[in-house]
């Protein structure tokens, strides 16, 4: 069986490793004949045909690299642009590819269905199996943690606790943005993990006098993580906070700085390995069933990755983006 290899959307911690199960599944338990071809830069090699060859060693040594070694482009054409959805789906079958394997987030996700729907259109059964790879854990979160999320929030926290450092020896408040896009995940829970002081959350009703009150009634540091969607950037939020501390006659200072890309590097975490090892596994395990397109997902290594449909995974009710209040709750009691 050969096997087209992909990952989609942001690159993410994760994806090496899930890279690795995949190749090395596939090879070892595929018989004489499994191959693996890996797209080169995401769907972008997907349209001009770009691919290689991957071996067992070429995926030695990957796992905890971030990054991915096949590249990821993004290509937001793809989206809309019916004539290049055909020809990626008549490469697909020109290039002999049995099934295709990916990772990657919610634009990646819809183009994997979109393949899937052209093939079946053309009459053509081709497995099309996805699994969701995003620091921001908004792709069928309700399913299982997105490949790359753990990696972030351990990311976040060291650089919060970096930050806490200078904030406590200077007296300061520190701004700081968060990736995450239209989802509250990656902030809140790095908040959680890194005990910020405040999170302000996509859609959050900022009480500003309350807040300068909490940052005048502290001592020494206080940190502010603000999610990438709030209609204020960090500039805004400290301004205003300015303001309301000097009308306090407060003397803590306010700096801004942003986690974004940072968030994005650096070694996988071996939560997030795991679970890669786990879904690559159980794809190829699916392929070798005879099994048809589907989306996996796992909350953590040790149980059967979940198998739903590519369309219930791409649907809204597949995903959360804002926090469950018991959870708001238990963070607000910690604080
Ligand atoms: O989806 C992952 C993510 O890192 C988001 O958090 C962020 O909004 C976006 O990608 C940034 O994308 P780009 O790398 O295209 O600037």
């Amino acid at each position: 069986m050969k096997i087209a290899l992909l990952t989609g959307g942001g690159d993410c911690p994760g994806m090496n490793a899930f890279i690795r199960s995949v190749t090395r599944s596939h090879l070892n338990l595929g018989g004489e004949k499994a191959e693996v071809r890996g797209v080169l830069d995401g769907w972008a090699g997907m349209i001009s045909g770009s691919y290689r060859q991957l071996s067992i060693l070429d995926t030695a040594g990957i796992g905890r690299v971030g990054g991915t070694i096949l590249g990821t482009l993004r290509a937001p054409e793809l989206k809309r642009d019916e004539a290049l959805q055909k020809k990626v789906a008549d490469d697909f079958l020109a290039e002999g590819f049995d099934a295709l394997v990916a990772c990657g987030g919610n634009g990646s996700l819809k183009a994997a269905l979109n393949l899937d729907q052209r093939l079946t259109e053309m009459g053509e059964t081709r497995p099309i199996l996805f699994t969701g790879a995003s620091i921001d854990n908004d792709v069928a979160n309700l399913h299982g943690t997105s490949i790359g999320f753990y990696s972030a929030i351990e990311r976040s926290v060291e650089m919060m606790e970096w930050i806490r450092d200078t904030a406590s020896a200077h007296r300061r408040v520190y701004i700081v943005g968060s990736m995450g896009r239209r989802s509250a995940n990656l902030p809140f829970v790095a908040g959680l993990a890194s005990g910020a002081e405040f999170v302000i959350r996509p859609d959050e009703q900022v009480d500003y006098g309350a807040l300068a009150d909490m940052i005048d009634g502290r001592d020494r540091d206080t940190r502010i993580i603000v999610s990438e969607a709030y209609p204020r950037t960090v500039e805004e939020i400290a301004a205003i906070l300015a303001a309301l501390l000097e009308q306090r006659s407060s003397a803590h200072e306010i700096r801004t700085v942003d986690m974004g890309y940072f968030q994005r590097g650096g070694m996988a975490s071996v939560t997030d390995v795991l679970r890669a090892n786990r879904v690559g596994h159980a794809m190829i395990l699916s392929l070798l069933r005879g099994e048809g397109s589907a989306y996996f997902g796992a909350f953590h290594a040790a149980a059967d990755p979940n198998r739903i449909p590519l369309e219930e995974a791409a649907s809204p009710e597949a995903t959360y983006d804002d926090i469950p209040p018991d959870v708001i709750e238990m963070a607000i009691a910690l604080r």
